[in-house]
Protein backbone atom coordinates (compact mmCIF):
# COMPACT_ATOMS: atom_id res chain seq x y z
CA UNK A 1 0.00 0.00 0.00
CA UNK A 2 3.02 2.22 0.80
CA UNK A 3 4.78 1.06 -1.93
CA UNK A 4 2.02 1.81 -4.42
CA UNK A 5 1.46 5.78 -2.41
CA UNK A 6 5.18 6.30 -3.37
CA UNK A 7 5.14 5.75 -6.91
CA UNK A 8 1.65 7.75 -7.25
CA UNK A 9 3.37 10.49 -5.44
CA UNK A 10 6.20 10.56 -7.77
CA UNK A 11 4.55 9.78 -10.94
CA UNK A 12 1.91 12.85 -9.82
CA UNK A 13 5.79 14.74 -9.40
CA UNK A 14 7.31 14.14 -11.88
CA UNK A 15 3.90 14.74 -14.26
CA UNK A 16 3.87 18.55 -13.03
CA UNK A 17 6.89 19.43 -13.59
CA UNK A 18 6.98 17.96 -17.29
CA UNK A 19 3.61 20.32 -17.33
CA UNK A 20 5.48 23.23 -16.27
CA UNK A 21 8.37 22.92 -18.71
CA UNK A 22 6.09 22.36 -21.47
CA UNK A 23 3.94 25.56 -20.08
CA UNK A 24 6.68 28.12 -19.68
CA UNK A 25 8.79 26.73 -22.86
CA UNK A 26 6.84 27.46 -25.42
CA UNK A 27 5.53 30.79 -25.25
CA UNK A 28 7.18 33.13 -27.03
CA UNK A 29 10.41 31.79 -28.72
CA UNK A 30 12.41 34.58 -28.08
CA UNK A 31 11.88 34.92 -24.64
CA UNK A 32 14.46 33.59 -22.35
CA UNK A 33 11.57 32.56 -20.14
CA UNK A 34 11.33 33.04 -16.23
CA UNK A 35 14.38 35.11 -15.19
CA UNK A 36 15.76 34.45 -11.60
CA UNK A 37 16.53 38.64 -10.22
CA UNK A 38 16.63 40.24 -13.62
CA UNK A 39 18.23 42.99 -12.08
CA UNK A 40 21.58 41.28 -12.64
CA UNK A 41 21.02 40.88 -16.50
CA UNK A 42 18.79 44.44 -17.15
CA UNK A 43 20.61 46.88 -14.72
CA UNK A 44 19.82 50.73 -15.25
CA UNK A 45 23.40 51.47 -15.69
CA UNK A 46 24.71 51.55 -20.07
CA UNK A 47 27.00 48.89 -21.12
CA UNK A 48 30.12 50.40 -22.85
CA UNK A 49 28.58 48.91 -26.04
CA UNK A 50 25.35 50.05 -25.87
CA UNK A 51 23.89 53.54 -28.02
CA UNK A 52 23.67 56.62 -25.63
CA UNK A 53 21.91 59.57 -26.50
CA UNK A 54 23.46 61.74 -23.72
CA UNK A 55 26.95 61.84 -25.72
CA UNK A 56 27.20 63.85 -28.91
CA UNK A 57 28.82 60.67 -30.74
CA UNK A 58 25.72 58.68 -29.51
CA UNK A 59 28.53 56.04 -27.83
CA UNK A 60 28.57 54.81 -24.06
CA UNK A 61 32.22 54.05 -23.95
CA UNK A 62 34.22 57.67 -24.05
CA UNK A 63 37.54 58.13 -24.83
CA UNK A 64 39.29 60.37 -21.58
CA UNK A 65 39.97 63.84 -22.75
CA UNK A 66 43.65 64.01 -23.54
CA UNK A 67 46.25 64.09 -20.22
CA UNK A 68 43.40 61.89 -17.97
CA UNK A 69 44.99 60.04 -15.19
CA UNK A 70 43.71 57.16 -13.04
CA UNK A 71 43.09 58.82 -9.36
CA UNK A 72 46.26 58.02 -7.25
CA UNK A 73 48.16 57.77 -9.99
CA UNK A 74 51.30 59.77 -10.19
CA UNK A 75 52.50 61.10 -13.65
CA UNK A 76 56.28 60.60 -14.43
CA UNK A 77 56.53 63.21 -16.84
CA UNK A 78 59.93 63.05 -18.35
CA UNK A 79 60.51 61.97 -21.54
CA UNK A 80 62.85 58.92 -23.02
CA UNK A 81 65.90 61.69 -23.77
CA UNK A 82 69.10 62.58 -22.10
CA UNK A 83 67.31 66.05 -21.15
CA UNK A 84 64.43 64.33 -20.06
CA UNK A 85 67.14 61.97 -17.60
CA UNK A 86 68.76 64.81 -16.31
CA UNK A 87 65.92 66.59 -15.70
CA UNK A 88 64.33 64.00 -13.37
CA UNK A 89 67.57 63.83 -11.36
CA UNK A 90 67.40 67.10 -10.60
CA UNK A 91 63.32 66.99 -10.16
CA UNK A 92 62.62 63.43 -9.10
CA UNK A 93 62.23 62.28 -5.68
CA UNK A 94 61.04 58.45 -4.03
CA UNK A 95 57.49 58.71 -3.97
CA UNK A 96 57.30 55.73 -1.17
CA UNK A 97 58.24 55.75 2.67
CA UNK A 98 61.76 54.34 3.43
CA UNK A 99 60.95 51.43 5.22
CA UNK A 100 62.61 48.20 5.61
CA UNK A 101 59.44 46.70 4.58
CA UNK A 102 60.01 48.28 1.39
CA UNK A 103 63.55 47.81 1.04
CA UNK A 104 63.03 44.10 1.56
CA UNK A 105 60.66 44.05 -0.91
CA UNK A 106 62.94 45.93 -3.51
CA UNK A 107 65.34 43.09 -2.98
CA UNK A 108 62.31 40.12 -4.03
CA UNK A 109 61.85 42.70 -6.80
CA UNK A 110 65.51 43.49 -8.28
CA UNK A 111 66.48 39.90 -7.52
CA UNK A 112 63.43 38.57 -10.22
CA UNK A 113 64.02 41.75 -12.97
CA UNK A 114 67.56 42.69 -12.77
CA UNK A 115 70.02 40.34 -11.25
CA UNK A 116 70.18 38.07 -14.32
CA UNK A 117 72.10 40.76 -15.78
CA UNK A 118 73.17 43.04 -12.51
CA UNK A 119 74.26 40.42 -10.10
CA UNK A 120 72.59 40.29 -6.73
CA UNK A 121 75.06 42.84 -5.65
CA UNK A 122 74.79 44.54 -8.42
CA UNK A 123 78.44 43.92 -9.56
CA UNK A 124 77.52 43.51 -12.98
CA UNK A 125 77.79 39.76 -12.90
CA UNK A 126 74.55 38.13 -13.40
CA UNK A 127 73.88 34.64 -14.93
CA UNK A 128 73.25 35.89 -18.27
CA UNK A 129 76.12 38.11 -18.07
CA UNK A 130 77.99 35.06 -17.65
CA UNK A 131 76.79 33.53 -20.88
CA UNK A 132 78.17 36.22 -23.01
CA UNK A 133 75.11 38.95 -22.43
CA UNK A 134 77.36 42.25 -22.43
CA UNK A 135 77.79 43.22 -18.39
CA UNK A 136 76.45 46.82 -16.62
CA UNK A 137 78.70 48.50 -14.94
CA UNK A 138 79.01 47.61 -11.18
CA UNK A 139 76.69 49.95 -9.00
CA UNK A 140 79.25 50.74 -6.65
CA UNK A 141 82.66 50.96 -8.58
CA UNK A 142 81.45 51.65 -12.17
CA UNK A 143 80.84 54.50 -14.20
CA UNK A 144 77.56 55.08 -16.09
CA UNK A 145 77.98 55.31 -19.92
CA UNK A 146 75.99 58.68 -19.39
CA UNK A 147 78.64 59.96 -17.12
CA UNK A 148 79.41 60.27 -13.46
CA UNK A 149 79.98 57.42 -11.26
CA UNK A 150 77.10 54.67 -10.86
CA UNK A 151 77.05 55.15 -7.05
CA UNK A 152 76.20 58.88 -7.07
CA UNK A 153 73.34 57.97 -9.60
CA UNK A 154 69.93 59.46 -8.35
CA UNK A 155 66.39 58.76 -7.83
CA UNK A 156 65.39 60.35 -10.61
CA UNK A 157 68.30 58.68 -12.82
CA UNK A 158 67.28 55.10 -11.88
CA UNK A 159 63.83 55.35 -11.84
CA UNK A 160 63.83 56.76 -15.87
CA UNK A 161 66.39 54.05 -16.35
CA UNK A 162 64.37 51.69 -14.89
CA UNK A 163 61.13 53.18 -17.20
CA UNK A 164 62.89 53.52 -20.28
CA UNK A 165 65.82 51.23 -20.29
CA UNK A 166 69.25 52.63 -21.90
CA UNK A 167 71.30 50.99 -24.74
CA UNK A 168 71.27 47.19 -23.79
CA UNK A 169 68.91 47.33 -21.18
CA UNK A 170 65.30 47.23 -21.87
CA UNK A 171 61.71 49.13 -20.37
CA UNK A 172 60.68 47.47 -17.64
CA UNK A 173 57.60 49.93 -17.62
CA UNK A 174 54.75 47.49 -18.95
CA UNK A 175 56.52 44.57 -16.16
CA UNK A 176 57.17 46.77 -12.94
CA UNK A 177 54.23 49.03 -11.42
CA UNK A 178 55.51 52.52 -10.23
CA UNK A 179 55.45 52.01 -6.63
CA UNK A 180 57.24 48.78 -7.24
CA UNK A 181 59.77 50.68 -9.17
CA UNK A 182 60.74 52.62 -6.76
CA UNK A 183 60.95 49.89 -4.24
CA UNK A 184 64.03 48.52 -6.25
CA UNK A 185 65.22 52.11 -6.76
CA UNK A 186 65.39 51.80 -2.67
CA UNK A 187 67.40 48.75 -2.99
CA UNK A 188 70.00 49.79 -5.79
CA UNK A 189 70.70 52.70 -3.33
CA UNK A 190 71.84 50.41 -0.96
CA UNK A 191 73.96 48.35 -3.67
CA UNK A 192 75.83 51.41 -4.40
CA UNK A 193 77.38 51.84 -1.29
CA UNK A 194 78.92 48.26 -1.31
C1 LIG B 1 69.09 42.28 -19.86
C2 LIG B 1 70.07 42.72 -18.89
C3 LIG B 1 69.62 43.78 -17.89
C4 LIG B 1 68.57 43.73 -17.03
C5 LIG B 1 67.59 42.58 -16.81
C6 LIG B 1 68.59 44.96 -16.30
N1 LIG B 1 69.60 45.74 -16.72
FE1 LIG B 1 70.12 47.57 -16.01
N2 LIG B 1 71.62 47.69 -17.33
C7 LIG B 1 71.99 46.70 -18.22
C8 LIG B 1 73.11 47.16 -19.02
C9 LIG B 1 73.83 46.36 -20.09
C10 LIG B 1 73.39 48.47 -18.59
C11 LIG B 1 74.44 49.41 -19.14
C12 LIG B 1 73.81 50.12 -20.32
C13 LIG B 1 74.66 51.27 -20.86
O1 LIG B 1 74.83 52.24 -20.12
O2 LIG B 1 75.08 51.16 -21.99
C14 LIG B 1 72.45 48.76 -17.52
C15 LIG B 1 72.41 49.96 -16.83
C16 LIG B 1 71.63 50.19 -15.72
C17 LIG B 1 71.71 51.38 -14.90
C18 LIG B 1 72.66 52.56 -15.11
C19 LIG B 1 71.92 53.65 -15.85
C20 LIG B 1 72.79 54.84 -16.13
O3 LIG B 1 72.27 55.93 -16.09
O4 LIG B 1 73.99 54.67 -16.42
C21 LIG B 1 70.80 51.23 -13.89
C22 LIG B 1 70.50 52.19 -12.78
C23 LIG B 1 70.13 49.97 -14.11
N3 LIG B 1 70.67 49.37 -15.22
C24 LIG B 1 69.15 49.46 -13.30
C25 LIG B 1 68.47 48.28 -13.57
C26 LIG B 1 67.37 47.81 -12.77
C27 LIG B 1 66.85 48.50 -11.54
C28 LIG B 1 66.92 46.67 -13.35
C29 LIG B 1 65.76 45.81 -12.92
C30 LIG B 1 64.49 46.44 -12.94
C31 LIG B 1 67.78 46.40 -14.49
N4 LIG B 1 68.68 47.41 -14.61
C32 LIG B 1 67.66 45.30 -15.32
C33 LIG B 1 71.40 45.48 -18.36
C34 LIG B 1 70.27 45.05 -17.70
Amino acid sequence: MLAMNKIKILGTTAIVIAASIVATSCKDRRSTGWEYAPNMYEHTAYDPDQPNSQFKDGKTAQVPPAGTIPVGFKKFDYPNTREGYDKASLEVASLIAQTPKHLAEGKVLFTTFCSPCHGTTGEGDGLVVKHGYPAPPSYSKGQSSRGGAMKDLTDGKIYHTITYGVNSMGSYASQIAPEDRWKIVMYVHQLQKL
